[in-house]
């Protein structure tokens, strides 16, 4: 079937979409990957309709494949990471504009296991984003408090720190390409999913200081989304909030059945 018949076709009038993006982490090799891609594809052309914008970041050795399935369709592709530098001696990293000759659109950047296991500083998250801005891909930015910091209420001062370091630089055009993702950082992986309340909250806190660091129109327009133990039983509530843009989705993204249901309650 021709992809427009199939609901694949990429649809640019229609902004507010929630926007559901898979991060598969270091899960599934080319084969599965493959799978996946096919599962998914054929649901989408058998349902007609995708009512969401899809992103799908598989690891960096399925970005190839992955492209070739939805290569021209509304499915869109990102990768989970890159290096801050265009070009060089810097063993075992990948560029942004590598990602970009695989077909990336996207890029998460300062997720936070990289933070966490890689030691990711909010100034080296900068430079990336920055890097891949000047290189035209468009940076999905992660921010969000751990526990502890949850439990001493100081979410709101952590994730202002992080907001403003992460998006120094980046001048009010930039700021059309980026995505904000606000996973707390308890809630990751950890099937403890923050509430919808909790989320609505930090997201109007977020596009008060979009106001203050921009304008206005960027405090509305820029696209915040949640992730942390989003799931199929919890994905409508969770994206319900017209502030939510929708959801970053590690674990339940892995299968078609569930990131289905996901994509599904997006709406
Ligand atoms: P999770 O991961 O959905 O498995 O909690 C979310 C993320 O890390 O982006």
């Amino acid at each position: 079937m021709h992809p427009a018949k199939a609901g694949l076709t990429e649809n640019k009038k229609m902004p507010s979409k929630k926007l559901i993006i898979a991060n598969w982490k270091m899960n599934k090799g080319l084969v599965q990957s493959q799978q996946f891609s096919d599962e998914l594809k054929s649901y989408i052309e058998k349902h007609k309709v995708i009512d969401a914008e899809i992103i799908l970041c598989p690891p960096f050795t399925s970005l190839e494949a992955v492209n070739r399935k939805f290569n021209g369709t509304a499915v869109k592709l990102g990768a989970q990471n890159m290096h801050q530098e265009s070009i060089g001696a810097y063993t075992g990293e990948i560029s942004a504009g590598m990602l970009k000759s695989c077909g990336c659109e996207f890029v998460i950047l300062g997720h936070s296991e990289r933070r966490q296991y890689f030691n990711e500083t909010n100034a080296l998250i900068n430079k990336k984003v920055l890097k891949a801005l000047d290189e035209g891909l468009k940076p999905i930015v992660c921010i969000g408090e751990n526990l502890q910091e949850h439990d001493d209420k100081l979410t709101e001062p952590v994730i202002e720190e992080q907001i403003s370091v992460c998006l120094q630089h980046v001048s009010e055009e930039g700021m059309a390409n980026v995505t904000i993702a606000y996973e707390p950082v308890w809630a990751i992986g950890t099937g403890k999913n923050a509430t919808a309340h909790q989320v609505e909250s930090v997201h109007n806190f977020l596009r008060k200081k979009l106001k203050k660091m921009y304008n206005e129109e960027i405090s509305k327009n820029t696209k915040i989304v949640y992730g942390g133990s989003v799931t199929p039983e919890n994905a409508k509530e969770l994206f319900a909030p017209q502030t939510v843009n929708g959801g970053l989705i590690g674990g339940a993204s892995l299968e078609v059945d569930k990131f289905v249901a996901i994509i599904n309650s997006a709406h």
